[in-house]
């Protein structure tokens, strides 16, 4: 957990002029795509992000060092990453921060304040992050996919917590959250190209296929170091999620936890009723300029069912079963 209240930088610009020349260099030689958005998305290390990620992601990977203790969140965009931070948060802190006190954290601050992104907030624009500050464990996020992630992560004793959500619902999430914030730019996309790119692998952070796999694969081969969630199983099943995250982490809930509620009050307070409701995420804003609105809009499994034809339906059903023959790998969908 931070004691400094970093505030997130999710990049919310697409300007290139603000690129160091080292980076602008290297973006010359990258394989580009038009985006989701109004500018270009580049292809590093296998996978597409915008050039100021590219650029935190680079800084990040030179200069991040993990220690032993820290416990870093990692998602796909639009899995629920906020949701998963706010659970890692009262989880990881609940001595600390009482969660039944009036005053915590999570009710005054957005998730994304409180679990700062590596590469999108602590690393973004050439920033040297001070964590001098933070409390152990030191709670961290990033999109990056597994090999991509800096070396010290990989080969330190650093947890690593998965969560992933369904491919139609993700794509249905990304959809709108980047037609909301292109909407300044008058330049909203069609589901119909959107789906094209999300199909051919050209998401942010994509292919999502690689991505979900890649921490599948390491979350069976290093149970120890990467657990793996689904949204839906935590939607479905969240006591039980939650008390397996927390055996993960090393701080299983105590009988007398379980029977004065504290379980529960983790979930009620985490809930996408509870947190969106909120004063700081109804009106507040991250220092990126992004309103904490934009990262609660449904908080529901299967919208998809409101967006999809029949063709698109078969056509991610077939790529899921390609990309995942063998692995044991299946979505829930409902
Ligand atoms: P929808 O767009 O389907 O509603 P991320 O946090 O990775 O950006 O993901 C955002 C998605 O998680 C959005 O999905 C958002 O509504 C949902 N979400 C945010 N907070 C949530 C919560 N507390 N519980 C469940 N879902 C949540």
């Amino acid at each position: 957990m931070s004691k400094s209240q970093t505030s997130p930088q999710i990049p919310p610009k697409d300007q290139e002029d603000e690129l160091s020349d080292e980076c602008k260099k290297l973006l010359s030689t990258l394989p580009k795509e038009r985006g989701w958005s109004v500018s270009h998305i580049y292809n590093y290390q296998g996978f597409w992000a915008k050039p100021r990620v590219i650029q935190g992601v680079i800084a990040c990977q030179q200069q991040f060092q993990a220690q032993d203790s820290d416990i870093i969140l990692v998602t796909n965009p639009k899995s629920g990453t906020t949701w998963l931070k706010a659970l890692l948060f009262a989880l990881v802190n609940r001595v600390k921060y009482p969660i039944f006190e009036q005053n915590h954290p999570l009710l005054i601050k957005n998730p994304h304040d409180l679990v700062p992104f590596l590469e999108l907030t602590l690393y973004v624009d050439g920033q040297v992050p001070d964590f001098s500050s933070f409390t152990t464990p030191r709670l961290l996020s990033t999109h990056l996919p597994f090999a991509s992630l800096p070396k010290s992560i990989q080969d330190s004793n650093t947890k690593l917590v998965y969560l992933c959500r369904n491919s139609r619902d993700t794509f249905i999430s990304t959809w709108h959250f980047i037609n909301n914030l292109n909407l300044e730019h008058k330049n909203t996309n069609s589901i119909g190209r959107a789906f094209d790119l999300f199909c051919n692998g050209i998401s942010p952070y994509g292919p999502f296929w690689n991505h979900v796999l890649d921490y599948w694969k390491a979350s069976i081969e290093k149970p120890n170091k990467v657990i793996f969630l689904m949204y839906e199983e935590i939607k479905e099943q969240p006591k039980i999620q939650i008390k397996r995250l927390a055996e993960f982490l090393e701080c299983p809930f105590s009988e007398k936890e379980e029977n004065c509620g504290v379980v529960d009050e983790i979930l009620r307070m985490c809930s996408f009723e509870n947190l969106s409701n909120l004063e700081v995420n109804i009106n507040g804003k991250l220092s990126s300029g992004h309103e904490n609105k934009v990262f609660f809009r449904k908080g529901k499994v299967g919208d998809w069912k409101n967006y999809f034809t029949t063709e698109m339906k078969e056509k991610l059903n077939h790529i899921n079963e390609q990309k995942f023959e063998g692995s044991g790998l299946k979505f829930h969908y409902i």
